[in-house]
């Protein structure tokens, strides 16, 4: 097909979001491509550049691509986002929309470049397996599956596990500590304990959780000390995560109650369902909202510049 890739301003945004809305084949996708594309497109920071790419065919947007660099490491680019319209496909755009990444990544310094989401901002971990289409892409265009990735699914109906009340609460008190929803003035404890007790920097997804609309976080303390915390929302309404309990406080139910509390919140705006997003520990899920394995993802990655 003949298309011209382009790179997109801020201004074809909305036409990203329409596109996105046919040419995601998983529902639930289509129906968060809002929030997607301004988690994606909307947060380039100094040492996160973003690209967003256009396939047009006429004046026609049949295929976008939104990429960027990883902040942890100036030598990876990631794919955030490749789409291309139902009826442009096998026709080469994808292939058009990743050789023009590859080449502009290369460029800011990345000598490798992964179909993986890029923390703190990321729509999905990798590939659903669901993709089928996008897996053989990946496979044909040179990417090789180096990791795999989970999600788990809380359902959020009456009655349903996540949102049965429990006393957990009530014992956390007895021994002095307290649970409440986190407010925009608790930002910077939130982000210095979660820099502190596990060494990773979950700013940006807490200021993305905190006092905006379809997200929140919940945090636990004692005599001031903040204990645990657990947030929503902040890429996709509704996705839940980050969580942490200091390790001290670990084994006392705090994780427990600060998960059901952020999982009634996304019940509350009418989801019937969340997703707890790049799961790590499955068993906790498990017992503590119901929460089974769902979406699985492969993860791919591909040297630039013919390294290996
Ligand atoms: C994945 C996707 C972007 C591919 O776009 P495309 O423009 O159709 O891809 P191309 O035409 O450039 O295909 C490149 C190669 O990928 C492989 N491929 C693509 N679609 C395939 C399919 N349905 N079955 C088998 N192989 C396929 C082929 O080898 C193809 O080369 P060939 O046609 O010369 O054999 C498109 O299918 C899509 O938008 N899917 C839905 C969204 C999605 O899955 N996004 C990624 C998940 S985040």
């Amino acid at each position: 097909m003949d298309v011209e890739i382009i790179e997109l301003g801020q201004d074809r945004l909305p036409a990203v979001v329409d596109l996105c809305r046919r040419a995601l084949d998983l529902p639930e996708d289509a129906a968060e491509a809002p929030a997607i594309v301004d988690a994606l497109a909307a947060r380039a920071t100094a040492d996160r550049p973003v690209l967003a790419l256009g396939a047009v065919h006429g004046t026609e947007l049949v295929g976008v691509l939104i990429g960027s660099m990883s902040q942890r490491d100036p030598h990876l680019g990631h794919v955030d986002l490749l789409a291309v319209a139902p009826e442009a496909r096998r026709r080469g755009v994808g292939r058009a929309l990743l050789a023009e990444a590859e080449r502009h990544l290369a460029g800011l310094g990345a000598a490798e470049l992964l179909l993986a989401g890029n923390p703190p901002y990321y729509a999905w971990p990798g590939i659903d397996v669901r993709y089928t289409p996008a897996v053989c892409a990946a496979l044909r265009l040179g990417y090789r599956q180096d990791r795999t990735a989970w999600n788990m699914t809380a359902d959020l109906a009456a009655g349903s596990a996540a949102l049965r009340p429990t006393d957990a609460e009530r014992r956390l008190a007895d021994q002095g500590v307290a649970v409440r929803r986190a407010e925009p003035g608790d930002l910077p404890a939130l982000a210095a304990f979660a820099r502190t007790t596990f060494g990773g920097a979950w700013d940006a997804e807490l200021a993305g959780s905190l006092g905006r609309p379809d997200a929140g976080a919940h945090l636990a303390e004692r005599d001031g000390e903040i204990l645990g915390f657990a947030a929503y929302g902040s890429s996709r309404p509704s996705w839940f995560g980050p969580m942490g309990t200091a390790p001290a406080a670990e084994g006392s139910g705090i994780g427990g109650v600060l998960l059901r509390r952020c999982l009634r919140d996304q019940a509350a705006t009418g989801l019937g369902a969340a997703q707890i997003g790049w799961v790590g520990p499955v068993p906790f899920y498990a017992n503590a909202a119901g929460a089974r394995i769902e979406r699985v993802f492969f993860l791919y990655r591909k040297a630039l510049n013919g390294q290996e």
